[in-house]
């Protein structure tokens, strides 16, 4: 009983010191928007914003609720049928550390993703329709150590695809439709340490001595058998 005690005062102090950021989401520490309404924390200690049972595309009615939660790290916008990134949203919640869009059907990101989201740590966009270009990065960004592009149906990564994310740490390219793989890829990545290239159809893999020095987790399992031979370029 003693010890609950020293727990709860313990919790208490840390909790009004606003010690709370960087813990998980929970429902204690998230904001809700939904289409006509929405609900923040009691304590408006805002870690965390969920906005998938939001529907109404015209955020200029909900600039209050995003200068509320101005200092959340995480957004969940994930499985809402987007179509576009959503840039101001993103852009109103500067501290975002955590980017879930997982489940849409997004086709471009921002270039300039250092400006929209500018402490993004982990961006997860599986399950998209990502167009990859062939003649610029992805995006540029220095914070993303983190990035998920799994199940978009690319089919090429390029060697300046990745170029401008230097200290990408994990990257998920798995259940995609990637037929040709180099090392020239992965270079710009020296502190690569997870790459996840399950479920293509990549026949030929790099060595992992041609790969960044600290990659540790080099999955290449289960791929597809395609038919006619890919002519990948050296
Ligand atoms: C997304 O679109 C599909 C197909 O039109 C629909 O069945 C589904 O309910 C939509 N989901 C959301 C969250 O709007």
């Amino acid at each position: 009983m003693c010890l609950s005690l020293v727990f709860l005062l313990v919790s208490l102090t840390v909790a009004r010191a606003g010690f709370l950021y960087g813990q998980p989401c929970s429902e204690r520490n998230t904001a809700y928007l939904y289409s006509t309404t929405w609900t923040i924390p009691e304590n408006r200690e805002i870690n965390c914003v969920d906005v998938t049972g939001f529907r109404n595309p015209n955020l200029m009615n909900y600039l209050e609720f995003f200068r509320l939660a101005s200092a959340a790290h995480t957004l969940y916008a994930d499985h809402m049928n987007l179509t576009s990134f959503p840039v101001s949203m993103v852009f109103s919640l500067p501290g975002l550390e955590t980017l879930d869009l997982s489940g849409n059907h997004i086709r471009r990101l921002p270039y300039r993703m250092y400006k929209i989201a500018p402490s993004v740590s982990k961006l997860m966009v599986a399950e998209n329709r990502l167009f990859v270009p062939k003649k610029r990065p992805l995006f540029v960004s220095n914070t993303v150590k983190m990035l998920m592009l799994s199940k978009n149906k690319i089919g090429h990564v390029y060697p300046v695809t990745f170029k401008r994310m230097p200290n990408l740490e994990v990257l998920y390219l798995d259940s995609n439709a990637i037929k040709c793989i180099s090392a020239d890829i992965f270079k710009p990545l020296a502190g690569l340490k997870y790459l996840h290239l399950g479920l293509n159809q990549i026949q030929d893999f790099p060595a992992q001595s041609l790969m960044p020095p600290q990659l540790r987790h080099y999955i290449t399992k289960d791929q597809r058998r395609i038919k006619v031979e890919p002519f990948c370029e050296a």
